[in-house]
């Protein structure tokens, strides 16, 4: 299951202009504006899950963090990032990994995950994520996931997915994690399109 999926997401990477996917950013703005909110250190450690080529990390590096981890399941995702940061590149700590796979060796202050945690449509998958979230956090640990919202897309890349509301999501990483907020995100895509997302942040209790 592993290698069907991860030879999907390297042809993505290998066939599309990072700044033509749907999910493209040119700045994070949401998560930006989240983590700006938890008022933390530069030096928190952060991990990006399924982080992809966005852009993310490079602002974050900009501000001072130092402490900054992205997990993907494609190595091309990975490279574009790379290759966009140059020897700043080195800065940052990058894992192929699948994360319904991965065991995690440390824990993060923050853990974020924009448009990864809606691909995983089988139970078990969600349980798989779910361990490697409580493995990789500690209490107080920092949790932000946005996920397509009920009224998001059915699919995305080709996949199908599963939409969340606020309540659905909290249900779904476990009480061990307090909703601390949630909002509404309406993305508007490259190609002009618009995708409603559900933002929450959880604090590991
Ligand atoms: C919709 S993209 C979002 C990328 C990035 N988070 C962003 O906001 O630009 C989904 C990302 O999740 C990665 N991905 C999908 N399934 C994964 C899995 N099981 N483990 C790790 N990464 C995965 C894909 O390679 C892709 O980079």
């Amino acid at each position: 299951m592993t290698e069907a999926k991860r030879e999907h997401w390297d042809a993505v990477y290998r066939t599309k202009a990072a700044d033509s996917v749907s999910w493209y950013q040119p700045t994070p703005e949401p998560s930006l504006r989240a983590l700006d909110a938890l008022q933390l250190p530069v030096t928190a450690s952060l991990i990006d899950v399924g982080g992809g080529a966005s852009s993310l990390v490079d602002r974050l590096l900009e501000r001072g963090w130092s402490d900054l981890t992205v997990l993907d399941i494609a190595a091309p995702a990975l490279d574009v990032a790379k290759a966009r940061l140059g020897d700043e590149a080195a800065r940052i700590a990058w894992m192929i990994e699948d994360v319904t796979v991965w065991r995690p060796g440390r824990q993060y202050d923050v853990w974020h995950d924009r448009a990864v945690f809606h691909f995983l449509t089988e139970r078990e998958q969600r349980l798989a994520y779910r361990r490697a979230l409580e493995t990789g956090t500690a209490p107080g640990s920092a949790v932000i996931i946005a996920s397509f919202a009920p009224d998001g897309p059915e699919r995305c890349s080709g996949l199908p997915v599963e939409r969340y509301d606020a309540a659905a999501l909290a249900r779904e990483v476990s009480s061990a994690f307090a909703l601390q907020r949630d909002w509404r995100e309406e993305h508007t895509t490259p190609g002009g399109g618009r995708q409603s997302f559900q933002w929450c942040v959880f604090r590991r209790r």
